[in-house]
């Protein structure tokens, strides 16, 4: 059920028009919809019963606080890569033993920092790591459960940027040698071994993938078991793709994911814990930008947004394609016309879609990103020193802001000039 429709010619985030919005706050903005996100994160939940289970949100793709409470409340985990994501699930109330620390390359001072905090499992993604963390538990006194990330050697069919789970990619430790270091693990002061984490890449759009290295993963958990290890619980890692467009794609679903889990990983009797980020949040969230101008070029009509690409980096960083739509619903019969589609930022690469059919565009008429929602405010920057995207949650017929847009004095503030100039 898609949140984001037209009512009365106005698109809205559902019962909230986004006009309204943006006469409130200005443009542009990020906004989600919390019966969308709700909706997601029940998806997974229901696929995986009647499995014992954790879904553990990525907070990566949208990392806002209110957001991150929402789902919380839901029951939901959460996956942390960076202890200042840490403290964000902390600040949103998600209890420790609800989260799960992954990255390549966690300091001792963020294993400290959560150890202390209350965490549910490192997932450990080499040798070096896991010394470090004996060290640091060992000095505290305290137990660090541990999964190692087994990267194997499987192809996403993602973009290259994405994919994680081939062996020239640098996450994980190849499976081969896992058997190794699991001895080596069970070894170590301050560690004890709960289980087995894998994440192979974003963006997937097939179950095949997934199926290749779950299988793995099974394989694996049967050979540790002979080997005298305990694997209570297997994370399997985020990844499942949306749908970017509203046309031609269609992604599998987080039930066939779930029954698919059930079939590979079911009879091991695991706990089984995943990481979705963008299938949740997503198509969840919109961009919403206003024309500046429709300007004439050469063979060309370029519109130009009051976004650009340190707002919304997708598009430039990985050609990326989204949706845009207009917030105003086109008369019956208008006919669209190309655009290259643009923001203000001094680069070419500042380009969201070229030669995109749009109705008629001009000055002030409000346009939306559509599948924004993941990926998107937690990517932007204040790059040409264009403050931070504020943004918005809807439920019903209501609105907040959940992160205000930075005036500039709040930016010009965070500079200083020493006082030798
Ligand atoms: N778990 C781990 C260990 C990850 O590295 C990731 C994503 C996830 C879970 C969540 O994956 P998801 O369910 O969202 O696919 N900025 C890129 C995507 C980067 C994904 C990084 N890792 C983009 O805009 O497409």
């Amino acid at each position: 059920m898609d949140h984001f429709l037209y009512q009365d010619g106005i698109l809205h985030a559902e019962d909230v028009a986004l006009t309204d919005i943006a006469a409130t706050i200005g443009t542009p903005f990020y906004c989600y919809s919390a019966a969308t996100l709700t909706r997601h994160y029940k998806l997974f939940s229901e696929a995986l019963s009647p499995l014992p289970h954790l879904v553990c949100f990525a907070i990566k793709s949208l990392s806002n606080i209110a957001i991150l409470k929402l789902l919380g409340d839901l029951g939901a985990g959460m996956d942390v890569v960076s202890i200042g994501e840490y403290h964000r699930a902390r600040a949103a109330g998600v209890p420790g033993n609800r989260i799960v620390f992954s990255g390549v390359g966690k300091t001792r001072d963020e294993m400290r920092t959560a150890l202390l905090g209350g965490i549910r499992q490192f997932n450990v993604e080499s040798e070096p790591e896991l010394r470090a963390l004996s060290q640091v538990a060992t000095a505290l006194g305290m137990t660090a459960p541990i999964a190692l990330r087994v990267n194997p050697d499987v192809d996403a069919r993602t973009h290259a940027k994405i994919a994680t789970g081939k062996k020239e990619n640098k996450f994980g430790i190849p499976i081969t040698r896992a058997p190794q270091i699991y001895a080596e693990a069970a070894t170590l002061p301050g560690i004890q071994v709960v289980g087995i984490d894998v994440h192979i890449g974003s963006q997937l759009t097939e179950l095949e993938p997934f199926e290749q290295a779950f299988q793995k993963v099974a394989d694996l958990t049967e050979l540790l078991r002979s080997q005298g290890h305990s694997i209570t619980r297997l994370d399997l890692g985020g990844g499942l793709g949306i749908p970017y467009t509203r046309s031609n794609e269609a992604p599998p679903l987080p039930l066939d994911y779930g029954a698919m889990i059930k079939r590979t990983l079911g009879h091991l009797n695991c706990e089984i814990e995943i990481e979705p980020g963008r299938l949740i949040s997503g198509n969840s969230g919109i961009l919403v930008s206003k024309v500046i101008y429709n300007k004439q070029g050469e063979g060309r009509d370029f519109l130009i947004l009051d976004a650009a690409m340190n707002d919304l980096i997708r598009p430039s960083m990985y050609d990326a394609h989204h949706d845009i739509v207009p917030v105003i619903e086109p008369a019956p019969g208008i006919l669209p016309q190309p655009f290259d589609v643009v923001g203000p930022v001094c680069e070419t690469g500042d380009t969201f879609a070229k030669q995109r059919d749009l109705p008629p565009m001009a000055e002030g008429d409000l346009v939306v990103f559509r599948s924004a929602g993941a990926y998107g405010a937690v990517m932007a920057s204040e790059y040409n020193t264009r403050p931070l995207v504020p943004e918005v949650l809807v439920q019903g017929d209501h609105f907040a802001v959940i992160r205000a847009r930075p005036t500039f004095e709040d930016i010009l503030k965070r500079d200083s000039i020493p006082e030798w100039l």
